[in-house]
């Protein structure tokens, strides 16, 4: 996966290896003499892809909306359920019962979940507490998943999520008494590495997000954006001018936002689970991604209310038969597309001074990965240059 073919792809290939990274990559034919002696590990003929990243997830959250997939079922709307008090705030009801042990007994499951298909690097936001206690309960969780698991876990605060009840209608105070405290303190504490927030009719205007941009800003913190998903806001180009590492969802996103992230370097996370799950109807304008050379990523949306999809291999198949996004580009959307999101220069392609991070398939070519739906080839991760499941 590192030549010039379609998806650099390189035929009978050999990777050399060392714990620190990738020295060397190209045709078994060509091995160098200075790698020749090094003890080789046989895979086979399998496919190898850098290990997968999923740079979009909500996966620390107490409680599940079974419900209101019932209640939506019978013709409400996502906005519907929120208005009436559902949606992310019932989520939030639960997380802030939960203790940090439970919110990671809840969280395991969904992590090996994707370990299992592959994934070496994981995001995950707080934004289910809104108080400053479970804000950070969020994120300490988030960052001891990564001490139990052998997955490298980003964490990105997400205060500006929803307003919550005890400041309906006052979402301003909220942001200063609450929201912009509570990311001082987890920065503080070292739990945060991106700042991201939801410009929507149902949760904060791109000028409040602006101001947790400020703020983050002046942490020295890189931002990131829910933006368009139910309806145009303008909020992706607010966050371009922050020059956000990424804006997500992007349904409803026009050209001239499309533009303004190219400007800002920004990627376009595109969230399958989510655009499926509420039923939306708006595709995010993909062609319009291509023509202005905008990365764009695939991710999970891994979350209780509008994506409770726990498959990073499924996001890459939907994309692709929803989206009409090429199975090259649900790739680099997973790999070198996601490490952008996430700020990552280290992972995401198989090409020297990189992590020696790879999935291994039982699968002949790329295509499959997004192909197939509902099953999963993966033979092995090697993290570091080890196997870690054989
Ligand atoms: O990425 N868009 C806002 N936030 C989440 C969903 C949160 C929820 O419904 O619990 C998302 O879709
Ligand atoms: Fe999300």
């Amino acid at each position: 996966m590192a030549g010039d073919a379609p998806y650099g792809l390189i035929e009978e290939a050999a990777i050399a290896v060392t714990p620190d990274g990738i020295l060397w990559t190209g045709a078994e034919a060509d091995i160098p003499a200075a790698v020749a002696h090094y003890p080789r590990h046989d895979l086979g003929g399998r496919l190898v892809t850098p290990a997968l990243i999923d740079c979009h997830t909500h996966l620390v959250h107490g409680g599940n909306r079974a419900n209101e997939f019932e209640m939506r079922l019978m013709g409400a709307s996502y906005e519907e359920v929120a208005k009436a008090g559902g949606g992310i705030i019932s989520t939030v009801r639960a997380t802030r019962e939960a203790s940090e042990e439970d919110l990671i007994a809840a969280a395991l499951p969904r992590i090996d979940t994707l370990i299992a298909e592959g994934v070496s690097t994981v995001e995950i936001k707080s934004g289910y507490g809104l108080d400053i206690d479970t804000e950070l309960k969020m994120l300490r969780a988030a960052r001891r998943l990564a001490a139990l698991r052998p997955i490298e876990v980003h964490t990105t605060f997400l205060g500006a999520h929803a307003v919550p009840a005890e400041f309906k209608g006052r979402a301003d105070a909220y942001l200063d008494e609450v929201c912009i405290p509570a990311l001082k303190a987890a920065h503080e504490e070292e739990l945060v590495d991106a700042v991201d927030g939801f410009s929507e009719g149902i949760a904060f205007t791109p000028a409040q997000i602006a101001r947790v941009f400020d703020a983050a800003k002046s942490l020295g913190l890189p931002v990131k954006l829910h933006a368009e998903q139910l309806s145009n806001l303008g909020g992706a180009a607010m966050a371009a001018s922050y020059g956000a590492l990424s804006l997500d969802h992007l349904e409803y996103l026009d050209e001239p936002g499309v533009q303004a992230m190219a400007s800002a370097g920004s990627v376009a996370v595109i969230l399958p689970g989510a655009f499926y799950a509420i039923r939306e109807k708006q595709v995010p304008p993909v062609g319009l991604f291509r023509k202005h050379n905008v990365p764009m990523a695939v991710a999970t949306d891994l979350n209780p209310g509008s994506s409770p999809m726990n498959s990073l291999l499924l996001a890459m198949n939907m994309a692709c038969t929803l989206f009409r996004m090429t199975p090259e580009e649900a790739l680099a959307g997973t790999t070198r597309n996601a490490a952008t999101a996430l700020g990552l220069t280290d992972r995401g392609v198989i090409a020297p001074e990189h992590r020696a991070d790879f999935a291994v398939w039982n699968a002949e070519h790329p295509a499959e990965l997004s192909y197939r739906f509902g099953f999963n080839p993966l033979h092995q991760r090697i993290i570091g240059g080890w196997i870690d499941i054989p």
